[in-house]
Parts: structure tokens; sequence; C-alpha cells
């Protein structure tokens, strides 16, 4: 038996909230420990990576857990909320779903969930926060997205209601960061190896391209370059080119 708490307790949801990290911060700063959890249907001002904003439609479930205690630098959370999520949508019905690195997680090629991992090292917490769309109308997408977006329920108008969904989905989250934030480091870097979308695939970002290898076990990104050379992606965003 694990002694890790329980993720998903104490929860807090919302209907509508301003950002469930940011809230999720707020209780990690004041003491809630380990698995608070904070969903919200509905986020004003969701923060995606890179200081880029995050939309929740209908049907899509933001979801930020406290995590406290001495964090490693650098941090495997990232990779095990990675892996997470990718047994979480597949436990609901998805197809396989893969890591999209650095943290987004996508079902056949298109974006399902993004991961934004925060904290103050110094304090020992940090909080995990989980963009997933559960089931959203495609419509409900932002049109200059719609084509590179899905649901774990499939690119179809909802069929289960947003509620009963969203609530399944919250479950499936919980028992799947329950058991990969506790398992031992290599069984999370061989299943993030093996749902590494971006292997052998050629891709680019800003000031360079190359051919996507593994991830290493910093989680970061190797790429073999033209020259024969390889380098390690530490942070930033690359782009498959098709
Ligand atoms: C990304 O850019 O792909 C990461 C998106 C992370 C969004 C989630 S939604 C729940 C939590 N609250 C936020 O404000 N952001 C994260």
């Amino acid at each position: 038996m694990s002694d890790f708490p329980p993720v998903g307790r104490p929860h807090l949801h919302f209907r509508s909230c301003d950002s469930t990290n940011e809230i999720a911060r707020g209780l990690a700063a004041a003491g809630s420990g380990t698995g608070t959890l904070v969903t919200s249907d509905e986020q004003t001002a969701g923060r995606g990576r890179q200081g880029r904003p995050w939309t929740t439609p209908p049907g899509a479930l933001a979801y930020s857990v406290v995590l406290r205690g001495p964090v490693e630098i650098p941090s495997t959370v990232p990779l095990r909320a990675g892996v997470a999520v990718c047994e979480a949508v597949e436990s609901l019905g998805a197809d396989r779903a893969m890591v999209k690195w650095p943290n987004d997680i996508w079902i056949e090629g298109r974006k399902c969930a993004g991961i934004l991992v925060e904290g103050r090292p110094q304090d020992g917490w940090a909080v995990i926060g989980i963009g997933l769309n559960v089931d959203v109308a495609s419509e409900d997408f932002d049109p200059e997205f719609r084509d590179r977006v899905t649901s774990v329920f499939g690119d179809r108008a909802p069929v289960v209601s947003p509620g009963r969904g969203l609530t399944e989905a919250t479950g499936a989250l919980n028992a799947s960061l329950e058991k990969w934030l506790d398992a031992p480091v290599d069984d999370v870097l061989a299943e993030l190896g093996s749902r590494n979308a971006l292997e052998g695939r050629e891709i680019s970002w800003q000031g360079g391209s190359g051919i996507a290898a593994g991830i290493g076990d910093t989680g970061d990104l190797h790429v073999n370059l033209a020259d024969g050379t390889i380098i390690n992606l530490d942070a930033g965003e690359v782009h498959l080119n098709v």
C-alpha cells in the first residue's frame, strides 16, 4: 500500500473562477497539503504555458492540484503529470494518448490537454494545472485552433452531459496522478519514452531544426541536427514540420 496522500482531497469546485492554478497557488502558500484539488467549469483568466492565455470552453475541465514537500530540481513533476494525463484519458475510452514535448497531450495528433506546472521550490510546493478537453463541441473551440485540438470523447457534438463527463475525468485524473506521482522515476521515463509523439519527426524551434529523438531523464528533448551533432532542448516550444 502506498502512503502517497490521496489526490483530490479536499476538493474545491467552482462553476467559474479566474484561474484554478491561481487559487491552488494561494491554498498552497497558505499551507494546504498534497492532493488538495481545485476544479472549475470555466476560467476567466486561465493561464497557459509561456504566458499565453488559456480558455476553458463548455465541456472542458480546469484542474489544479497542490503538491507539498521537497521539490527536486530539475523536477520530474511535469514528466509524471504528462504520463498520468495520457493514462487518465485512455481510461475514459480515448485512443492512445501521446506527449508532445514538453507538456501537451495529443490524441491522434491533436491537442486534448495542456499542463502548466507552477511552484515555489524554496517554499516546498508546486501546483500541477491541467486543462483537459473532455467533451467540447467543435464549434466551441477557437476557430484559430479548431483543426489542431480534440476532446477525450472525440471531435463531435457532445453526447455525454458535460457535468457527468467532467466528474468522470476528475476521478480518472485523481487516480492516475496518485499512481504516477509516486512511481519510480525509471518507470516514468520508460512510459514517457513510449509516448513521445515527436520521436523520429522533423521539428523546428526558434533558431533551429532537426529530428527529434528521445526525452532525457531531466525532461530535455534530444534532437539530431543535420550535421550529425545531438543537442538537448530544455525549454521552449517546438513545432512539427509536416
Ligand atoms: C498549455 O499552455 O498548454 C498549458 C495550459 C494549462 C491550463 C490549465 S487549466 C487549469 C490550470 N489553471 C490555469 O490557469 N492554467 C492551468
